[in-house]
């Protein structure tokens, strides 16, 4: 197997997975510009609360094989690839992701000794690709899109469910260097494998999440209609999803769709939809800000119900997902805005809080006391810690 030089740039959820698989055969340089996260590594401790990843530092530390830096001094003179999994936020100003990291990153790249091929894993906004190839002709640029999900990420790095090679050079003989890189690194050998130009592979990442996106508010629809009429939400989506043209996965009602990706990457093909004639991603956005106030309405209807005279409404946890300790965007996030807006006092409990400084809510550390001081707890997503306080507990989760 061909060994090679590999520099991961942005130590993130994407970023760490992928440094993680392809250490395997190759030798690795991560590279993050936060000091703090780059020490903590280099000390044994994952920055990222994920089983996998707090395994492998806990014995890979910093070595000849995988190094770990926050200098980016002269580290990609010798790299065969960069891979790149800087954020693209959303930027409100532009109504597009943000590629200012993608492109300083770039420019570093640019100007070292012996240009290395790129490849992107970033999420781009449409049309970068072929920025790029204009602004760099002399870069070799790959766009791999990522589809890894926060809590099995380096699972999901190891078990690709596709390999889409985007790019602008489809007689690069990179590709098939490219295709090898990936598919080594893979549990099993039956990898799909697409070859597209750089805004097909731009479309499939943005279609997908918009598609995921869609699923979450098609079901919370269902589940909302069925809330109103005293229905049981679950035999419906089960009934409905036991066709095996729609599923019986992806199904369970939330309070919305959030998190880092789902978010911005529907907002990206909404702006780009402007000038379209079609309907379904502007509704969608739309759907999840309808379904996140239904949901706020409906804790304020019961707190009203409860004629408590000085209502605490306790918020469990403010993660997206079970296994994840993200809290980008979370759904829950707006609720809490939309009732602290409406006078009430929200206090959250959330053991895997780094720090809230930014937030106006209060936090409480002690679950017993939470569970006792609070007169409804609202959970996105239900847990076993709450099942002696089921009456209190408001739920769309199935349990
Ligand atoms: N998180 C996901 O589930 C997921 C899934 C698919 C795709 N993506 C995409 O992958 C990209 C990265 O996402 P993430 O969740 O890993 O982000 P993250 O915020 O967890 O990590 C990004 C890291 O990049 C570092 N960074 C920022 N600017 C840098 C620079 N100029 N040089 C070096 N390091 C820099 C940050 O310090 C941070 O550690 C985004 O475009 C995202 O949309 C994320």
């Amino acid at each position: 197997m061909k060994k090679r030089k590999i520099v991961v740039v942005g130590a993130g959820y994407v970023g760490i997975a992928v440094s993680i698989v392809f250490s395997d055969n190759n030798d690795i340089i991560l590279y993050d510009i936060d000091y703090n996260k780059v020490e903590l590594m280099k000390s044994g401790i994952s920055p990222i609360n994920d089983d996998d990843m707090c395994e492998f530092f806990k014995s890979v530390k910093d070595n000849n094989c995988y190094t770990i830096t926050n200098d980016s001094e002269g580290i990609f003179d010798k790299a065969d690839y960069v891979v790149i999994a800087v954020p693209t936020n959303w930027n409100q100003d532009n109504h597009s992701l943000d590629v200012t990291a993608l492109c300083d990153v770039i420019e570093q790249i640019k100007n070292s000794n012996k240009p290395p091929i790129i490849i992107i894993k970033s999420t781009l906004p449409l049309g970068t690709m072929d920025y790029l190839r204009h602004k760099y002709k002399a870069l070799s640029i790959f766009y791999v899109p990522e589809f890894l999900r926060e809590g099995s990420a380096v699972k999901d790095e190891r078990n690709l469910t596709r390999l889409i090679i985007g790019t602008n050079d489809f007689q690069s003989y990179h590709v098939k260097d490219i295709r090898s890189l990936f598919l080594d690194t893979q549990t099993y050998d039956d990898i799909p494998v697409l070859i597209t130009c750089g805004k097909e592979a731009e479309l499939i990442k943005l279609y997908s999440n918009a598609f995921l996106a869609l699923r979450v508010v098609f079901f919370n629809e269902i589940d909302t209609y069925a809330e109103i009429e005293n229905l049981d939400s679950r035999r419906i989506i089960e009934g409905v999803s036991l066709d095996p043209r729609i599923g019986n996965f992806y199904n369970v009602p939330s309070f919305g769709y959030g998190g880092y990706c789902l978010p911005k990457d529907t907002r990206e093909l909404l702006y780009i939809y402007k000038k379209l004639p079609a309907d379904i991603i502007p509704s969608l956005v739309q759907a999840n800000v309808t379904r996140k106030r239904y949901i706020a309405e409906t804790i304020i209807r019961r707190i009203e119900q409860i004629k408590a005279s000085n209502p605490l409404i306790g918020i469990y946890r403010l993660n997206m997902k079970r296994d994840s300790d993200n809290f980008r965007e979370a759904a829950v996030l707006d609720i809490i805005a939309i009732l602290m807006d409406e006078g009430y006092k929200v206090v959250v409990f959330e053991p895997l809080r780094k720090s809230f400084d930014n937030y106006l809510f209060t936090v409480l550390d002690d679950l017993e006391e939470f569970k006792k001081t609070c007169s409804i707890i609202v959970a996105n997503r239900m847990s076993n810690d709450l099942l002696d306080v089921c009456e209190k507990v408001y739920t769309r989760d199935w349990f």
